[in-house]
């Protein structure tokens, strides 16, 4: 028996010894914290890379990327609205990289690829909605929203959450969608009208679904998955897709040009792509559409195909020129409004 516990001992050790011995990788992370840290130890696990992974806003991360464009000290970076992930190609910060099995992938991801050359891969779709506490809005005597024109009703002041564009991939998905969906002149007439009902803008869109769960604010906008793994446990939250239609995010995935560990980042790359690393999301509450369609997806996932999308032009509002303008305009004219 104790022969048996040292040749097991042996053979841990040995493992553990040759998974070491598979170098590291740099990454970014932009999805929720928890599937950051869920991939990063599983890929580890399997197969004997070490990830450093740092979590950030997509915005954030954009900024980061450029900022280091001289030296570059990320490899990868997944997860996070694709938008600031295209003005990164644009502006030649990225490599190309087109994995063995897109055939593997939803059309929508595909066509991301097409539209960066190759940069810019589809991780995951997702859709911007309403999530509010039942109980909250019972208390204050308030109805649910079910549209963006309940939102900039008097009635909701201070009730409102929402995230910051410059940080937030995110808050440049509401605000993108909303110039598209109602015209630039309107929808910021209507932005400063939300601005008097919004309590605070986060540095993240992922903010809000806790903030609500908790009961801490009353309505967030943001994606509207976020507020799935709150109802599964139980909290009075719900979520309403906004009736005149609404925006929707293709996550992005990316190896960085000049990227020091370039092998281990494609493997990670090619790894979170695929079921296992996919099916990561789901198991720890990220309940976004996956971009990978050989395994069946988590039924708590929400389906999406009955929301109503604004036709969103990636290629544009995804461009560095028009993100930096509709941002600016938003803090001199909107941000800098008393509330
Ligand atoms: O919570 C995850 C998520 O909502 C993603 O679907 C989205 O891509 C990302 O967060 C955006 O985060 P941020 O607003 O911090 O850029």
């Amino acid at each position: 028996m104790p022969f048996t516990r040292t040749l097991t001992a042996l053979a841990l050790a040995a493992l553990a010894g040759s998974v070491q011995a598979q170098g590291t990788v740099n990454a970014l992370c932009s999805t929720d914290a928890p599937w950051c840290e869920a991939a990063a130890a599983e890929f580890t696990r399997q197969t004997g890379i070490k990830v450093n992974q740092a979590h950030k806003g997509t915005g954030e991360i954009g900024a980061q990327l450029r900022a280091e464009a001289q030296n570059p000290k990320t490899d990868i970076w997944w997860g996070g609205t694709g938008d600031p992930f295209l003005q990164a190609a644009e502006a030649g910060l990225l490599d190309a990289y087109r994995p063995a099995y897109i055939n593997d992938l939803h059309e929508w991801a595909v066509r991301q690829y097409a539209m960066s050359g190759n940069q810019v891969g589809g991780f995951y779709t997702s859709t911007i909605g309403f999530g509010f506490n039942t109980d909250l809005l019972k208390k204050k005597g308030l109805p649910e929203p079910k549209c963006w024109a309940d939102l900039v009703k008097p009635e909701y002041k201070g009730d409102i959450e929402i995230s910051h564009p410059a940080s937030s991939g995110t808050a440049y998905t509401v605000i993108a969608g909303l110039v598209q969906q109602m015209g630039e002149e309107q929808a910021f007439e209507y932005l400063k009208k939300l601005h008097r009902n919004v309590t605070q803008y986060t540095r993240s869109g992922q903010a809000q679904a806790p903030n609500v769960a908790k009961g801490e604010v009353a309505i967030g906008v943001t994606f509207a998955f976020n507020f799935e793994k709150w109802k599964h446990d139980k909290y009075p939250v719900k979520t309403a897709a906004p009736c005149e239609g609404t925006s929707y995010e293709i996550g992005g995935i990316a190896l960085v040009k000049g990227a020091r560990n370039k092998a281990n980042a494609q493997k990670y790359y090619d790894w979170l792509m695929g079921p296992a690393g996919q099916a990561v999301g789901a198991r720890v509450g990220s309940y976004q559409t996956p971009a990978n369609r050989t395994f069946k997806p988590d039924p708590r996932i929400p389906a999406i195909d009955s929301v109503k999308l604004v036709k969103y032009d990636f290629e544009k509002y995804g461009k560095s020129a028009e993100r930096k303008r509709l941002i600016d305009r938003w803090t001199k004219e909107v941000e800098a409004l008393p509330r």
